[in-house]
């Protein structure tokens, strides 16, 4: 199949929309990563996503919507909790895991009795949205195990010859994907940190939320795989005083076993790594979550062996970021 990245006109966009009706796969662009959508209604097309993506099928997959009167469509028994939050937080980066609608087919939800609801900010993506007018699941539009594609380009060099059309919205801004908080049970539980902040969240709630860990993989699927993982190998540091000492050591010890080390640090740190060879990762934190999986990406095309990225203060957008980095360093942290 030939792939084709489409700027994002009308007649592009309908065309996009038109695959979607017609049973098949679109890459698309959203204000967090971008996504490989499908209708949620059309078992084979949603098929088609895990064979593209060489996705586990027991990872289920979020229903992106363009508005509100979609949800009931999708999900039953909207808490007033549930409507607070969205009222408060959508269209944005958060998911919202709500009592599935039991005609949802099952190759959406793997099973689970529960969907994952999300209504995107990103202009495009609410056009193409719009235009589809159904339902439209959706993971992150990487090759599994990749770090998550951030734009255009990162889904063509995924899933070219595997897909029709990415649409093209430029880079997505944020740069990670979605926080995911599970609605279905008595308790409100964090199960993906991500664009929506917990702090943001629990000011909205009024009450602090537990955070699901990996002892209990089972509620959220998708944090049990390999993820977000470079060919390069990731080491990731500890934010403390004297990090960047600590990082040079690192990269000093890697260079001398042969390695081709490089550094992922903030605009204000580049200095203090002198001659070793550093990636920019900007001058705020939001910055650094924007960057992250393009700079991955990018130590990949440029050949080096070793990414030591440096690690940041964990409230904010930080958990988001130190969450991506654990799993991609595969938790070897310097
Ligand atoms: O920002 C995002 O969320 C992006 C864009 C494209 O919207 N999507 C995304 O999808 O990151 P994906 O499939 O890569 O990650 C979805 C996560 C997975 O960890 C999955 O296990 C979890 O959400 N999830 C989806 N539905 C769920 C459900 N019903 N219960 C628990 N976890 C669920
Ligand atoms: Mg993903």
């Amino acid at each position: 199949m030939n792939t084709e990245i489409l700027q994002p006109t009308t007649e592009n966009i309908a065309a996009c929309a038109a695959v979607i009706a017609g049973g098949g796969v679109v890459a698309f662009p959203t204000e967090t990563v971008y996504g490989l959508g499908a209708d949620a209604y059309n078992e084979s097309a949603v098929k088609k996503i895990f064979e593209a993506k060489g996705r586990p099928s027991d990872n289920p997959l979020i229903v992106h919507l363009y508005s509100f009167d979609q949800i009931g469509s999708v999900a039953e028994n909207i808490t007033p909790l549930a409507e607070k939050l969205m009222y408060k937080f959508m269209p944005g980066a958060l998911t919202l895991v709500l009592k599935k609608k039991s005609g949802l087919p099952d190759a959406v939800t793997a099973g689970l009795k529960t969907v994952g609801v999300r209504i995107p900010s990103h202009p495009v993506c609410r056009e193409f949205l719009r235009a589809c007018n159904c339902p439209v699941c959706a993971p992150s539009a990487n090759t599994s195990t990749l770090p998550s594609p951030t734009k255009a380009a990162h889904v063509y060099a995924d899933l070219k010859g595997k897909i029709r059309y990415v649409l093209d919205g430029g880079d997505c801004d944020i740069g990670v994907e979605s926080t995911v908080l599970d609605l279905s049970g008595e308790k409100p539980r964090l199960l993906r940190l991500g664009g929506v902040s917990r702090e943001m969240l629990e000011e909205e709630c009024g009450f602090k939320i537990e955070t699901v860990t990996g002892s209990s993989v089972a509620l959220c699927p998708g944090m049990k795989y390999k993820h977000y993982s470079p060919k390069a190998e990731v080491l990731f540091s500890a934010y403390y005083e004297n990090m960047c000492g600590g990082i040079c050591e690192q990269y000093d010890n890697v260079e001398a076993s042969g390695g081709n080390p490089v550094i992922i640090c903030m605009d204000k740190n580049l200095s203090k790594y002198e001659s070793r060879r550093t990636y920019n990762a900007g001058r705020t934190y939001e910055d650094y979550a924007h960057n992250l999986f393009a700079l991955l990406r990018k130590a990949d095309e440029d050949k080096f062996g070793v990414v030591i990225a440096e690690g940041v203060p964990s409230d904010g957008i930080g958990a988001a970021i130190i969450n991506r980095l654990i799993k991609s360093s595969g938790g070897r942290i310097i």
